[in-house]
């Protein structure tokens, strides 16, 4: 399976409360992005890498990611992620297969980039995780109910779509002023089917400022260096 990459890279870190894209900030003194585009060309499926950034950023991306073999391809971010997405699918080969990734989650590894390609040649695949924790709804600082945890999961990304299914979805959403937080939430918006598939734990986000120390830890496994 042959697959492209859209990578959105052109978020502010808000929550992670630096002063730079947290893209930007360092695992054992390399950046979060650096991780995480390696991973994917590292990966011989991977034909191509579409890096979604800000304009006054992509010279600095470009600067930490010229010794990779991959082709990488800059597009022009958006306000929210999703349109930094669209703008990614809109120079993606429409008959490939397309995988979505956060930009900052640096952990993915090969067996589950190859697990979600291989199951999204006829329909979209997400990794997920199934939530560890007990789940209130909260009103007004009181329980409202508790959630029954066996049917939820953490969506995790890589996201895998047939690409011209999913950027047919991300134009009709455009176009309908409909958002959604990940790419499958746009797929289930269009009644399109979804297939789970389950990630690792180790998949994590890098959003506020513990994440670099959980990430710093699973950086001393030797599977991830
Ligand atoms: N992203 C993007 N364009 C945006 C917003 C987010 O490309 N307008 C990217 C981020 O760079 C990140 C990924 O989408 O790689 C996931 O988003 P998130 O973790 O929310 O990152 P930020 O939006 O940067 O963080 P925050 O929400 O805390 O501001
Ligand atoms: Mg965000």
């Amino acid at each position: 399976v042959r697959y492209t990459v859209v990578i959105p890279a052109a978020g502010k870190g808000k929550r992670m409360g630096a002063d730079e894209n947290k893209l930007m900030l360092t695992l054992q003194g390399k950046p979060i992005i650096v991780w995480t585009v390696e991973a994917f060309s590292k990966d011989a499926w991977c034909e191509r890498i579409v890096l979604a950034v800000r304009p006054e950023e992509q010279g600095w991306f470009e600067r930490q990611l010229y010794h990779l073999e991959t082709p990488i391809t800059y597009v022009t971010g958006g306000e929210e992620r999703q349109q930094s997405v669209r703008a990614g699918l809109q120079v993606v080969d429409p008959n490939g297969i397309v995988l979505i990734h956060d930009g900052a989650r640096p952990f993915v590894r090969i067996d589950q980039l190859h697990a979600i390609a291989e199951a999204a040649e006829t329909e979209g695949a997400i990794l997920a995780v199934p939530v560890k924790d007990t789940v209130k709804q909260v009103t007004a600082g009181q329980i409202k109910q508790t959630v029954p945890r066996e049917a939820l999961w953490l969506a995790q990304t890589p996201q895998a779509f047939p690409a011209a299914d999913i950027r047919a979805v991300h134009n009709q959403a455009e176009r309908s002023g409909f958002i959604g937080t990940d790419d499958a939430s746009l797929f289930e918006w269009a009644g399109k089917k979804v297939t789970v598939l389950t990630g690792d734990y180790h998949n994590i986000k890098m959003t506020t400022p513990e994440d670099l120390l959980f990430g710093e830890a699973i950086l001393t496994k030797e599977d991830y260096q």
